[in-house]
């Protein structure tokens, strides 16, 4: 540390070893010191001097050196801690235990020899200058690890997105479908009053809830007509191969994806695909899916169907309820569904 930028902050009750001290530092280069005779007035100074080192008298009248080394344990042993360097003519072994114990970091003996005082002022800084150095530079690697940290989420994020799309691109290369039915899953999960991580990882894992499309033939996924039973058979497995890439992730975002993925067919009355799971044995994630994916489907313009309007599609969700649909998410569904509509306006 600069001798210059040093500010040291003197407590001594006789004016003259002020003066003393002062003078020999000003003639040394430290030219922000700051004396004080009164114990009690440094005591409330201290504290707003942001001082780099704190040289300090034992023996005072009205608050003594130990008193107010006492006061000042919170700056003492602050981040970083505020050195004291006591100046004493008391040599006795217990005001120098006393002391150590309430911080002080070094002695000078009164009266004092300049060259030994100069040396445990110039020690006591350096030791305060790598302090700070570390402090520095631990805040500047936090900020590098949140800033890391942040930058790999949103990696992370990224290839969700770009991962859903790619499924999204065999059947509707406009991807629209996704990002529809991903607002819709949070803002019903939202509604739902489920927690900030929920509503979040839904929006990013409910991109996903067809990625086992991918592993479905064209001539069953694009075939303008309606299946047949082999071939409905085989684009059910989609919601098998789906879960099986997206198992055994221990990213937050990546398990949900696969209970959608795994579940967003199943029915809450049990007749749905491919467990035929029910009621809430079916995860949260997957029965707030099925709604939204369920009305975006019938919103949308298929190779074998024209889109339904806006309130025939409300209407065939309500016919769900308590059927295919959890009623208390289509109950949420058909309160919140004008603003779910707001945010997607491609519907008609
Ligand atoms: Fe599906």
């Amino acid at each position: 540390m600069e001798r210059l930028q040093c500010r040291i902050y003197i407590v001594d009750d006789e004016p003259h070893n002020l003066t003393l001290l002062s003078k020999l530092l000003t003639r040394h280069g430290f030219t922000q010191v700051t004396v004080n005779s009164d114990p009690e007035d440094a005591l409330l100074a201290i504290p707003k001097a942001e001082c780099d080192l704190l040289l300090l008298d034992m023996t005072m009248p009205k608050l003594c050196g130990l008193e107010l080394l006492e006061h000042l344990q919170p700056l003492v042993h602050g981040t970083p801690p505020l050195p004291v360097l006591v100046l004493t003519g008391d040599t006795r072994t217990d005001t120098r235990r006393a002391a150590l114990n309430l911080g002080a970091k070094d002695f000078v003996n009164k009266p004092f020899d300049p060259p030994e005082v100069l040396c445990r002022i110039q020690n006591l800084l350096e030791a305060r200058s790598l302090q700070k150095r570390l402090l520095d530079q631990n805040s500047e690697l936090e900020r590098l690890v949140t800033e890391r940290t942040r930058q790999l989420q949103l990696n992370q994020l990224e290839t969700v997105r770009r991962l859903g799309q790619a499924a999204e691109y065999r059947d509707d290369q406009t991807g629209t479908h996704i990002v529809r039915v991903s607002r819709a899953a949070s803002v019903l999960a939202q509604r739902l009053g489920q927690s900030e991580e929920f509503v979040s990882a839904i929006g990013h894992a409910a991109q996903l809830h067809d990625l086992g499309k991918l592993a479905i033939p064209d001539s069953i996924l694009l075939k303008p007509g309606r299946l047949d039973d082999q071939e409905m058979a085989s684009m059910r497995q989609h919601v098998a191969f789906g879960a099986d890439i997206l198992a055994g992730s221990d990213c937050p975002i990546l398990s949900m994806a696969e209970q959608i993925a795994r579940y967003h067919h199943e029915r809450w009355d049990g007749k749905g695909y491919l467990e035929g799971l029910e009621g809430l044995q079916i995860p949260l994630c997957a029965r707030i899916l099925s709604v939204v994916d369920v009305f975006d489907a019938l919103t949308s313009d298929r190779p074998y169907k024209r889109a339904w309007t806006y309130s025939e599609a409300l209407a065939e969700i309500e016919k769900g309820r308590g059927s295919q649909f959890d009623p208390d998410v289509v109950d949420q569904f058909l309160r919140v569904a004008e603003d779910i509509y707001q945010l997607n306006p491609i519907h008609p």
